[in-house]
């Protein structure tokens, strides 16, 4: 866990007109949401979850918006946002990789295999292609060590991979 340091006094939020917490959703939300919860705030969660399920990510300009829904600060949505790692707080590609760098997979050639999917894609851990397909990530230990090396793309587990079958997985999606 690392905290996100942000620049907060001069950073520049791109913005559009249109809203990414939109009247529709506000009113999903509204019905089906909070009123599971005792108070907005305890809402945050969930609504920013909201979010990111419509978009894939969740730009600066929705997490203001989604604060004013909520009846808070900018900087409460912003903290809880940049406190979980589950919120990509950045464009996401379509399909997000998890290499487990663990040690059973590290073991069994995760590192060989890394580095062939980062010159393949032409990316390194933390980016998404130009093309916004793919964005490559390290993960801890995802469970699979009797089938290591692992990978997830999206919500799959790719399990005994090697670098030439798990290029040609990205092939297909492709
Ligand atoms: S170490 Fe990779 S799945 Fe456990």
């Amino acid at each position: 866990m690392a905290w996100i340091v942000k620049n907060s006094a001069t950073m520049k939020i791109d913005r559009r007109e249109q809203p990414w917490l939109d009247d529709a959703l506000k009113a999903e939300l509204e019905a089906n949401v909070l009123p599971s919860y005792p108070t907005k705030q305890a809402a945050t969660l969930p609504v920013l979850h909201a979010v990111q399920h419509k978009h894939n990510w969740i730009p600066l300009q929705a997490i203001e918006e989604v604060a004013d829904f909520l009846g808070l600060s900018h900087a409460q949505v912003m903290d809880t946002a940049t406190f979980y790692e589950d919120f990509w707080l950045k464009p996401k590609g379509k399909y997000l990789i998890m290499v487990c760098q663990s040690i059973t997979c590290e073991l069994m050639g995760q590192v060989g295999l890394l580095e062939r999917i980062k010159a393949k894609l032409g990316i390194d851990v933390g980016q998404t292609t130009q093309d916004g397909r793919f964005t490559l990530m390290a993960a801890e230990c995802l469970g699979s060590c009797d089938t290591a090396p692992v990978a997830l793309v999206n919500e799959k587990l790719y399990e005994s991979i090697t670098a030439t079958n798990f290029e040609r997985i990205l092939d297909d999606l492709e």
